[in-house]
């Protein structure tokens, strides 16, 4: 056994000597920007009229068949259909993306009859599994009933359906005769080396809807079987809580590496939204519902906008930048989990577009794909504006898309098959209910607060927020929430997600902040756990500038949405979208929530099931270090069983931290051995020291968020007595 470390060690020692240029070489290449070229819509002399809105009610049957208006149509269809021309950026992250990921492969047909179970993906109704593979050899569902965008039949724009919500297949203008030659379906699906090769042309490129996360099931009309959905039982504003980003996007990970294991302690129903671009921290987030935006937008809250997001407002045109004056205060809501989108719904939404590769030729010139390893530059709406015909069609759009999201009503637990019967009859308990929550919640969960003249917090606030509760007509155009930020360090939850900063100044999301949120305060000091020393809280300061802050999520329809918090951590996973399903993962969310003491805490940490690598494919590493790849990889590692994900995932990347990660001695992370195990190493008094004194180095100074215990928080009503909170139950299930 140690001889065996011994002749190891040696072998790690070359790999260490010659592994710092390599880090070195990646870290110094990635340190010049370029211009972006204008988009292919651009260069191929297309204009926003060559992209006309789909006018035909296509999906009538959904959202409970609520009747809409014409722009309502048309915002519906954009939701569902419009890719903003990003299938060309999804297929270069195919052949850039290390070999992780490729929705052709997502799509394989063969697993058409367990998506939903396996990935979360939700069936295209009309469609059904392929018995034979096309004239390429791939294996793509096949349509059996006529399609409802049939009468649009401009798959230029819209590509053509994949059988999958959210994914649209379109031809791939590089697959000219050459790349015909080189095409081999069966190496493709087999052959590692041939399918993550940079060079390889695919027959086809897929792109990416809003719908492929946020269409799901209809609580109020589920599916009899999930894999195969009807129309009339999806719904396009509920969210996916059933989506595994992991299985959807890197479908070709496995047990061994560390990138398999990050993705496997990461809840469903959850996407990592800055994994590109990468901000190095590993916080994904709950995809909420969306309901009621017009009760969110009658409230609004003042946010100064400044600088590039100006140009945003002004929904600039090609030439001029409107950048007079230089400063506007506008009521916009707080959109995402931290606030952080802050300019407006429609400045909102464009993100999203680009963050899903709209324009990703300037785009990705913003930030290094991936890896993350350079500073960020802020992208830039003028050029945006300038440069890309699909970002002015989107722009066309996005109004469409808000005013089809105003129309979106809650929906009622009271109104589902079989709801009612979760619902207490008892009037009294109801009432204590709606007192409570008038007592303990709505301070930030109700968009009806006092007038300016009744300070919320004073014995006139408190009558006033009771009576404001126990009126009949306390639920209609309540968004329930205030829209408000609140410091981490008074929430309490896992700050991971809070201290996000992608749209911090100059960063790559700049252009879609306020000035008030790159203004915000530190939140002062939070405290976190170290598992070198679980008895000792390790404080960490959030950075002034935007992070650090969470504003309340509606509680609209909470039933249907649990597990609960930004990141899905309270509440079991039930995977089952009928009624049934749904109120098991509330009732056991919601006494989570109430009863912390239920939590999982130091058990809720997602750490590595086995020793695990992190493993750069041959094809990024330079020439002169191939022969340090074993089969087809560069290996950093072995990383222990039972390592916090978070521990490694959110250092900040530069070389002196990854030397501390992988010391020089070796290239194991915390100079660990195959066999070690983590929580071994940490235990007092035969674990490893000097490995505990790394471990509160890497969390204490070089770690982006040291915060590793993910269901803590949010101890509001922790302290009510039973009755009171089995009261406020009731009443959170009616909303
Ligand atoms: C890969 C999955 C994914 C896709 C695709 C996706 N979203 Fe989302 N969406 C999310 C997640 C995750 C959240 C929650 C993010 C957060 O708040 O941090 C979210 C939340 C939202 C919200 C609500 C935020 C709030 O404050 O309530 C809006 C609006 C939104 N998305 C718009 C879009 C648009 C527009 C598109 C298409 C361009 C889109 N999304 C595509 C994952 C996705
Ligand atoms: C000081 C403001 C504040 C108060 C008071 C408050 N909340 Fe919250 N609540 C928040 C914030 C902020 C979050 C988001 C925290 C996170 O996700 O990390 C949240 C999240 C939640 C969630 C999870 C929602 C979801 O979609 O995941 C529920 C449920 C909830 N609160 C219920 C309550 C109830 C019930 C009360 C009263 C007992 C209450 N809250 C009191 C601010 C507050």
């Amino acid at each position: 056994m140690h001889q065996r470390r011994r002749s190891t060690l040696d072998q790690f020692t070359i790999i260490a000597i010659t592994i710092l240029p390599l880090v070195v070489c990646l870290f110094a290449g990635c340190n010049r920007f370029v211009e972006s070229p204008p988009d292919d819509a651009m260069a191929a002399g297309l204009t926003t009229a060559d992209f006309p809105q789909a006018k035909d009610d296509l999906f009538s049957q959904m959202d409970g068949g609520v009747r809409l208006t014409e722009n309502e149509i048309e915002g519906r269809n954009t939701w569902i259909l419009w890719t903003a021309g990003n299938q060309v950026f999804w297929d270069r992250i195919a052949r850039e993306g290390y070999g992780i990921v490729d929705l052709l492969k997502t799509l394989d047909s063969r697993n058409r009859a367990h998506r939903f179970g396996t990935m979360g993906l939700i069936n295209e109704p009309g469609f059904r599994p392929s018995t034979r593979p096309d004239q390429y050899g791939l294996w793509l569902d096949q349509r059996i009933q006529p399609s409802p965008t049939q009468a649009d039949p401009d798959e230029k724009i819209y590509g053509r359906s994949s059988g999958v919500i959210g994914l649209r297949i379109y031809p791939n203008p590089d697959f000219d005769n050459e790349a015909k030659k080189h095409w081999d379906a069966r190496r493709y699906y087999s052959d590692r080396v041939y399918f993550s090769g940079r060079e390889l042309i695919r027959p086809y490129r897929v792109g990416v809807t809003c719908g492929l996360c946020h269409v799901a099931p209809n609580p109020l009309n589920p599916p009899m079987d999930p894999e195969n959905p009807r129309w009339e039982n999806l719904d396009s504003a509920i969210g996916n809580q059933y989506f595994r980003e992991g299985k959807v996007f890197a479908f070709d990970e496995h047990p061994g590496s560390f990138f398999w294991e990050m993705l496997n302690a990461q809840p469903p129903g959850t996407s990592d939204t800055s994994r590109v671009a990468n901000d190095h921290i590993n916080n994904p987030s709950s995809i909420n519902p969306i309901f009621d935006l017009k009760a969110r937008l009658k409230e609004g809250v003042d946010e100064t906008i400044a600088g590039g997001a100006l140009d945003l407002l002004a929904g600039v045109d090609e030439t001029t930048p409107h950048r007079t004056p230089d400063q506007s205060v506008r009521k916009v809501p707080h959109i995402l989990k931290d606030g952080a989108d802050s300019v407006g719904v429609a400045g909102a939404i464009m993100r999203v577009y680009v963050n899903e590769g709209l324009d990703s030729q300037q785009w990705l010139t913003d930030h290094d794909l991936l890896l993350g390893l350079r500073p960020q530059r802020a992208f830039s709406v003028a050029q945006a504006a300038r440069s890309s015909v699909y970002w002015r069609a989107t722009f066309e759009r996005v109004g469409n898309v808000e005013k089809f999201f105003s129309r979106i009503k809650p929906i009622h637990l009271e109104d589902a098959p079989g709801g009612s019967a979760y619902i207490t009859k008892d009037q009294a308990t109801m009432n204590r209910g709606k007192l409570v929550f008038a007592e303990r919640c709505a301070g930030c969960h109700s968009s009806k607060q006092p007038p300016a003249d009744i300070s919320p917090r004073s014995p006139a606030g408190l009558k006033w927020y009771r009576e404001s509760a126990m009126r009949p007509d306390f639920r209609e155009g309540n968004f329930f929430s205030n829209d408000r930020r609140y410091p981490v360090s008074l929430i309490k939850t896992n700050a991971c997600r809070a201290l996000a900063t992608n749209a911090t100044a100059g960063h790559v999301w700049d252009n879609f902040s306020s000035l008030t949120y790159k203004s915000l305060d530190s939140t002062g000091p939070i405290e976190t756990f170290n598992p070198a020393e679980p008895s000792k809280p390790l404080p960490f300061i959030a950075p002034a500038g935007g992070p650090g802050y969470y504003r309340p999520p509606s509680l609209i329809s909470i039933w249907s949405s649990a597990p609960f918090l930004h990141n899905n951590s309270i509440g079991i996973f039930t995977g089952d979208p009928s009624v049934a399903g749904r109120m098991r993962a509330f009732n056991d969310a919601i006494e989570k929530l109430l009863w912390p003491e239920k939590r999982d805490g130091e058990a809720a940490i997602g750490v590595t099931t086995q020793p695990s690598f992190m493993r750069i494919p041959q094809s990024f590493i330079p020439e002169a270090f191939k022969p340090l790849c074993v089969d087809g990889f560069l290996n950093l590692g072995p990383i222990p069983r039972g390592t916090p994900i978070n521990l490694v995932a959110n250092v900040k990347p530069d070389v002196g931290n990854l030397l501390k990660l992988f010391p020089s001695a070796n290239l194991a992370l915390l100079n660990a051995d195959i066999d070690s195990d983590f929580s071994q190493l940490m235990a007092k008094p035969n674990g490893d020291e000097k490995v505990r004194r790394l471990v509160s180095d890497l969390l204490s100074v070089r770690s982006n968020c040291p915060d590793l215990i993910e269901d803590r928080g949010h101890y509001f009503g922790a302290e009510l007595p039973d009755p009171d909170k089995l009261a406020l139950i009731e009443f959170l299930k009616t909303l």
